[in-house]
């Protein structure tokens, strides 16, 4: 009983940075719960791997090599689903660079893929699931940055701030029609993203938020991974216009 809650079987998932860390991890996850997921992402070869991964899980998954800025495709492509029962918004970049360095072309990008990507998929889901009546789940992904703040993080802080905002407004838009819209919010996760930050900043963050962590380590994809599904799935049916947190403890806001 408790678990069918967590069942998506017949359901129809649509996940944006399908192709690596947490997207991958998510997309797999929902497939392994029974959703038909759409992976999208600009990395086709990443695509790929995600969904031979779905394939040995017994999925069927279809994949969509898009950038999130191309509002145009991203819309074709989500309404490729035809009936959609829940978006996972994941796809983004990081960037870091002091306040009086930071260039507007800087922000102009992070804002377009980390908020912009996220808004305009969430336009297309919501008008699809208010269109088949559908009471959806729409989960996006912000990040502690949010939470804690930190040196270099003006721009990517900014566009995941936008994020909590965007969830929370639709949240209240679209819930009267039963479509719930979240946002987990992840600490420190081990990742092609967190990995490349390390090689170019050329310290070693990791290690100083193990240390950080009150659970002594920092995450892996499949943590953030459970925490899409419960928010996708009919787990977390009184959840809306919220804030997740897998986080290990490092940021506990009231
Ligand atoms: N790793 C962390 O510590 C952490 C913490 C908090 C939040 N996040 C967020 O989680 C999400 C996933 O990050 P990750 O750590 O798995 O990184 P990742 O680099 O492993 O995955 C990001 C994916 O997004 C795709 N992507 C980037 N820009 C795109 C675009 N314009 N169009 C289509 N696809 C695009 C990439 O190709 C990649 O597959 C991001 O939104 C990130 O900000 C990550």
């Amino acid at each position: 009983m408790a678990l069918t809650a967590y069942d998506l079987s017949g359901r129809t998932a649509f996940v944006t940075g399908a192709a690596s860390g947490i997207g991958r991890a998510s997309a797999v996850l929902l497939a392994e719960a029974g959703a038909t997921v759409h992976c999208a992402d600009r990395d086709a070869d990443g695509l790929d791997g995600t969904a031979a991964l779905i394939e040995d899980a017994g999925g069927k998954p279809r994949t969509h090599v898009l950038d999130v800025t191309d509002r145009a495709r991203l819309g074709e492509a989500v309404r490729s689903c035809g009936r959609l029962d829940v978006l996972a918004a994941i796809a983004g970049i990081m960037h870091s660079s002091p306040v009086l360095e930071t260039r507007d072309e800087d922000l102009d990008q992070v804002l377009d893929v980390n908020f912009k990507g996220v808004l305009h998929a969430c336009q297309e889901a919501a008008r699809l699931m208010l269109a088949h009546r559908t009471r959806g789940s729409i989960v996006t992904m912000a990040s502690g940055a949010v939470d804690t703040g930190g040196a270099g993080l003006l721009c990517y802080g900014a566009a995941k701030a936008a994020v909590v905002q965007l969830t929370k407004t639709l949240a209240t838009e679209v819930g009267p029609h039963g479509i719930r819209v979240n946002a987990v919010a992840p600490g420190w996760i081990r990742t092609h993203m967190t990995d490349r930050h390390d090689r170019e900043a050329q310290v070693h963050t990791e290690a100083a938020m193990t240390r950080m962590t009150p659970l002594g380590r920092v995450g892996e994809p499949d943590d953030v991974a459970h925490a899409v599904l419960y928010l996708a799935s009919d787990a977390s049916a009184f959840m809306t216009g919220q804030i997740l947190r897998p986080n290990g403890g490092v940021a506990m806001p009231w």
